[in-house]
Formats: structure tokens, C-alpha cells, sequence
């Protein structure tokens, strides 16, 4: 396992837009191997390249407790959003805060898997509000840019009204 330095907010890294990815060979296999453990040891649901330094269209995402449900994302796009969720989110670019964001509860996403080969994918509630996070990501965009309102520390331990404003 290799895990890698997220880069935290305030580094102008996280305030570039990625380029695509174009080549898919073993530096991007390793790189997204290395997102994931990054992810994973942080305790985080998602990370994107821009969060390890990379200045490329790349994120992974997870959203499950047993970490079975892994996504590599490469060049993606949302192509169809519908609805709206407000709730809590979190970055790992950004520790110790929070914040209400709404963002859209259904999504289809269209992306390359690491071999190259075009996904599709339609996804709702928390893993499409993951998602629309890391593609954020990828333009530069962080969720303090956008959120409702930040949470004060008592509230991020404990229960906010927006949670069940699904
Ligand atoms: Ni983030």
C-alpha cells in the first residue's frame, strides 16, 4: 500500500483546472491505486487528483462502509442531473470542517474506466453528491466555495436539520 500527501486548503494546487487524462498505462494504474489507499487511510469517501498533486482529470470515490464499492473515475462528466439533497459535507482538503450543500440527487456520470474504456454510470443520493464533489475537484472547485452555510463545531458532532431534508 502507498498512500500519498494531500495537499490542504490554501495550496494553489487545489484552485487549478486538470487537464485530461490521455494515456492509460501503469503510472495511471498506480496513481489510482494510491488515491484509493490515500482515500481509505483517511477515512475519506472520495479524493481527487488535485488533492495529491496531480493536475489531471482522475478521482476515485467510495461511499461504502466495507470499502467494496470503489469507483475510478477518469475524464468525468456529469451528463444528466435531476433533483436536489441538502446535507452535510466534509473534504479531506479541508479538515476539521463542514458544511450544508445542495447539490443534485440523481446523476448520470459518463467517465473512462483505468483501462480506457468509456462508463456510464446513474447514481443517487450520498455517492452522486460524492461524486459531484470530486468532479468540483477537478475544476478547481472546493465545497466551502459553494456551500449553504458551514457548521459550527457542535453541529458537525451531532445531528443538523438538513440530514433529513432529503
Ligand atoms: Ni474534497
Amino acid at each position: 500500500m502507498a498512500t500519498r500527501t494531500i495537499v490542504k486548503v490554501g495550496d494553489d494546487t487545489l484552485r487549478k483546472t486538470c487537464k485530461r487524462q490521455e494515456k492509460f498505462d501503469l503510472r495511471l494504474a498506480i496513481l489510482l491505486k494510491d488515491m484509493a489507499d490515500t482515500m481509505y487511510k483517511a477515512e475519506g469517501v472520495g479524493l481527487a487528483g488535485p488533492q495529491v498533486g496531480i493536475l489531471r482529470r482522475v478521482a476515485v470515490v467510495d461511499v461504502t462502509e466495507d470499502h467494496t464499492g470503489l469507483l475510478e473515475l477518469v475524464n468525468p462528466e456529469i451528463v444528466e442531473a435531476e433533483g436536489t439533497q441538502t446535507g452535510r459535507e466534509g473534504c479531506l482538503s479541508v479538515p476539521g470542517r463542514q458544511g450544508v450543500v445542495t447539490r443534485p440527487m440523481k446523476v448520470k456520470v459518463r467517465y473512462q474506466d483505468r483501462k480506457g474504456r468509456l462508463m456510464e454510470l446513474e447514481t443517487e443520493g450520498f455517492e452522486a453528491r460524492a461524486i459531484c464533489h470530486e468532479l468540483d475537484h477537478l475544476d478547481g472547485k472546493l465545497y466551502i466555495d459553494v456551500m449553504d452555510r458551514e457548521l459550527t463545531p457542535e453541529e458537525i458532532e451531532g445531528h443538523i436539520p438538513e440530514d433529513d431534508a432529503q
